[in-house]
């Protein structure tokens, strides 16, 4: 896997702006939607900011823009505040000029025998749209890309998942106290992350072990991450902690 390593978090998330600024001005010159696949999380808000700046400043325009996001928690209201639909309108499409038709998140509000038709409509969208041009993402500690937590298989599609509950505990500083954070996701499978043109994996700070993981060691379930080594258009940008214990 390719790996692109800065010196801090905010300059990799520029590299990752430019590279969405540059996807989205030339679909406009072709005349089609820029199809983008998003990530919530610590992550990419500096990445948020960066692409809010290039909106305000330099005229970037999201009109043309199609976006999915990745996962949403299940269940949750989309109004509460740590849902990633208001995490998503608050770091970015509040501030930009997307078309609220053109963005999908997974709803964790539906009653959970409507889940299933969700689901599959939400893949039905992204390939009616043409599929994912560009597929941001983060990454958890135990190797998870979207909710897709160890075990998922690679044909995975999106649909309703547990969490581990590492994952709960490395979210709970969004909610009050554990025992609020949701027990399960709606994510994106793996074979749907996989069927993205491109794709740009961030990571900072303290994630080198997984990282390391990921990038070097076997292809396995068992590290959800490791299967983007079959991808053949993935990038990892890095600070250099995150970078740290690549050989
Ligand atoms: C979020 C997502 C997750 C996060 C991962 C890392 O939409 O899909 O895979 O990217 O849990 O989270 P942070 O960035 O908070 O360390």
């Amino acid at each position: 896997i390719p790996v692109e390593i800065f010196t801090t978090p905010k300059e990799g998330s520029k590299y990752v702006a430019r590279e969405i600024a540059t996807l989205i001005k030339e679909k406009n010159a072709a005349g089609v939607p820029a199809v983008l696949g998003l990530a919530t999380g610590s992550t990419p808000i500096s990445l948020y900011a960066e692409l809010v700046r290039m909106h305000k400043e330099e005229g970037l325009s999201f009109k043309n823009v199609i976006t999915f996001n990745l996962d949403e928690y299940y269940p949750l209201e989309r109004e509460a505040l740590q849902s990633y639909y208001s995490f998503m309108h608050r770091h970015l499409f509040n501030q930009v000029d997307i078309n609220p038709a053109n963005i999908h998140i997974p709803n964790g509000e539906l009653p959970k025998d409507k889940v299933k038709e969700h689901c599959a409509s939400y893949e039905q969208q992204i390939e009616d749209a043409g599929g994912i041009d560009l597929q941001i993402l983060g990454i958890g500690n135990n190797g998870h890309i979207g909710f897709n937590e160890p075990g998922s298989s690679i044909f995975s599609k999106t649909r309703l998942i547990n969490l581990d509950n590492s994952t709960r505990m490395a979210n709970a500083r969004e909610f009050q106290n554990i025992a609020k954070v949701p027990r399960m996701a709606i994510t994106m499978g793996i074979s749907t992350i996989l069927k993205a043109k491109r794709i740009l994996l961030m990571a900072w700070g303290s994630k080198g072990p997984i990282i390391s993981k990921s990038v070097e060691g076997h292809v396995t379930e068992q590290v959800p991450a490791s299967i983007l080594q079959q991808h053949n258009n993935v990038t990892f940008v890095l600070d250099e902690a995150a970078a740290g214990d690549l050989t």
